[in-house]
């Protein structure tokens, strides 16, 4: 496994890293399967693992936090997120101070520890000045509560503005942004978010690296119905649109040429950016999460990189 620092901060994270987004939840994962996954993951060298308040309405917060409590804490990086309505209650939702330091408090409670290595806002909220979250950002740092915080699916442009709030305030900077970052899923990333991530020494880590499976070939002759898009009808039409299964197709002999699956190119094409820090990848299978891992130590040549450039060029994706 290859760690990288978290941007400009010392802490490291795996390239690959795990994540419980639909997959974890008491009745969505059995305990056992739970517990398989998230030992192999540990074993591969895997230290970084990624949840939120929201997945399953904190289910999975607290079925992967029980797992985690065997490894030895120093061993792990542990993130959640809040910012998405957990009840129907006018300031159960959002990035203000109200929500954020009630919901650490939640999050940590289901997840059993004592502090998060990273709290990400899950969104951008509107109706929360940059200033407020940052001030409640800093506070968290302070109380010992979170090491490090993070933007996830925020614009180039309010990343930017709440670092130069923490600039001017002497205030933590957050010091990840988590978007969705694929061969399918470029041109917001590469044209808006990276050149102000880098800017402020922030290291990405990226979701959906494998677009929710559709990158490793496993549709290519329909959409069997026990997986990701067969439970997730919603997630369809993200891939199947345009030229796009084709091009995905297109992937197969640049693969088998390099004797690695479609999945492994999809995840060593991500890590080649330096910008990124780590790709959460989720599985449901052992045998996924090992051949997942394996990416971590391919290094992709200037000609396979051209190759998927023009294959997956930011200017063929839609708005
Ligand atoms: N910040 C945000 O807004 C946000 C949003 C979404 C996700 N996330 C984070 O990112 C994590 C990863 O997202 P994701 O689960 O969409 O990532 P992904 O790695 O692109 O997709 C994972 C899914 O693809 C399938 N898969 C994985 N490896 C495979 C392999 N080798 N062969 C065949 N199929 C394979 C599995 O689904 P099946 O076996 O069921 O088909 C697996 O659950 C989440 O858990 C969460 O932590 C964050």
């Amino acid at each position: 496994m290859e760690y990288r620092r978290l941007g400009s901060a010392g802490m490291k994270v795996s390239v690959i890293s795990f994540g419980g987004w639909l997959n974890f939840g008491e009745g969505v994962m059995a305990e056992e399967l739970a517990g398989q996954l998230i030992t192999t993951a540990y074993d591969q060298g895997i230290n970084f693992f990624d949840i939120a308040d929201i997945y399953r309405k904190g289910e999975a917060e607290t079925q992967m936090g029980k797992i985690l409590k065997q490894f030895p804490r120093q061993n792990l990086v542990i993130s959640s997120k809040v910012f998405w309505p957990m009840s129907d209650n006018v300031n159960d939702r959002g990035l203000s101070r109200k929500h954020i330091m009630e919901s650490i408090d939640a999050s940590l409670k289901r997840i059993g520890t004592d502090y998060l290595d990273i709290y990400f806002c899950h969104r951008h909220d509107p109706e929360t000045t940059a200033l407020e979250v940052a001030r409640a950002m800093t506070d968290l740092i302070q109380q010992g509560k979170i090491l490090y915080w993070g933007t996830s699916e925020w614009t180039g442009q309010e990343v930017q503005e709440v670092c130069d709030v923490c600039e001017k305030y002497h205030l933590y900077k957050p010091q990840t942004d988590q978007p969705q970052y694929s061969l399918v899923h470029r041109k917001r990333v590469e044209q808006t978010l990276l050149p102000v991530t880098k800017k402020e020494g922030m290291g990405l880590v990226v979701w959906s690296p494998l677009g929710q499976g559709f990158l490793t070939g496993k549709y290519d002759g329909g959409i069997p119905e026990n997986t990701r898009l067969g439970r997730e009808k919603w997630a369809q039409e993200r891939f199947f649109q345009g030229d796009l299964a084709e091009r995905s197709r297109k992937l197969q002999p640049i693969a088998d040429e390099m004797s690695i699956t479609r999945g492994q190119l999809a995840l060593a094409w991500i890590l080649h950016e330096q910008g990124v820090s780590s790709a959460i990848t989720g599985a449901t299978q052992k045998e996924q999460l090992l051949e997942n891992v394996k990416a971590a130590n391919i290094t992709l040549s200037e000609q396979t990189l051209a190759q998927l450039n023009d294959l997956f060029n930011p200017a063929l994706e839609s708005e």
